[in-house]
């Protein structure tokens, strides 16, 4: 398991996020089922309509021959060469066709049909060979039966899960006896801040998001199609020690927790890439 620094949940940049600062629902309660729909919605539309996102540059990368992993997953996993991986939530599926590139029988899940359309097209186009499943992460062993060497989920999964133990133990539940299941996620600290003003000097960070978990979600209004129209995306807060005893519980043993000092994108304005990228 592993944790690193930056904001929410879409790694999309300025100029396709458009965000109300969050709130809690409270007009109006609504079903989990419900929140999940919405949410899922949104990746539809984001997958269909943001083609300048870092999603869709990850998967133009794949396409070019490249790799969207990071250098931390990539040296905290380790060589994956002939080795079965399920990546959950896998959105367009560049990880997962990145480390079908390094050797892995590769298997992605997400809630997003179009996501999974693009995913199956990008190995199609590349010729990787992978399976891609549409499937909320929740009905998954309802459709998937096989356990993997290595389940494996990065960088902006944890925030749309309204139950974190049940989800660790989907997660636990696919790894082989000795397999591993990795993480990699932004800090949960850093989910805490917001900027009103994401161009501006970063100076007017404030808390906006809680730091443990609430049952209602957060609320925030995003523009999800590119025309100016906003709707309402829900997410949840899981703090460092509920992630990990989540992942304890549902049995799995901690091998090494490491915190990183870099975010994969610029989420805060006061941030400045590194030499690495
Ligand atoms: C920030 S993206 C994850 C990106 C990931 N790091 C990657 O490899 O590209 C979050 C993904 O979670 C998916 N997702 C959200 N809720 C889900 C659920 N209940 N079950 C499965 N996938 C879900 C979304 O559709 C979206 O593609």
């Amino acid at each position: 398991m592993e944790s690193k620094s930056s904001v929410p949940p879409y790694p999309l940049t300025g100029s396709q996020l458009s965000l109300s600062p969050p709130r809690a629902v409270s007009r109006k309660v609504r079903r989990v089922s419900d929140y999940i729909a919405a949410n899922r919605a949104i990746w539809n539309a984001w997958t269909t309509y943001f083609a300048t996102s870092a999603h869709h540059a990850d998967a133009a990368l794949v396409h070019t021959g490249g790799s969207s992993l990071r250098s931390i997953e990539r040296e905290e996993v380790g060589s994956v060469r002939g080795r079965t991986l399920l990546h959950l939530q896998c959105n367009m599926g560049a990880d997962t066709l990145s480390w079908a590139r390094l050797g892995a029988q590769v298997t992605g899940v997400d809630i997003a049909e179009n996501a999974i359309g693009a995913a199956r097209a990008l190995a199609r186009e590349t010729g990787l060979p992978a399976r891609f499943l549409q499937s909320d992460v929740y009905a998954l062993p309802a459709v998937l039966a096989d356990e993997f060497d290595i389940v494996f989920a990065s960088y902006g999964v944890l925030c749309w899960l309204p139950d974190l133990p049940r989800w660790a133990e989907i997660a636990a539940r696919y790894v082989r006896p000795g397999g591993v299941f990795y993480l990699a996620e932004m800090h949960p600290f850093t989910n805490v801040f917001t900027t009103a003003d994401p161009t501006g000097s970063g100076l007017d960070l404030h808390a906006a998001r809680p730091y443990f978990h609430t049952a209602v979600p957060a609320a925030e209004k995003v523009e999800h199609t590119g025309a100016g129209n906003l709707t309402t995306l829900y997410s949840w807060s899981y703090g460092l020690g509920e992630v990990v005893s989540a992942l304890l519980d549902a049995g799995l043993r901690l091998d090494f927790l490491n915190e990183h000092a870099v975010a994969f994108y610029q989420r805060f304005p006061t941030l400045v890439r590194g030499d690495d990228g």
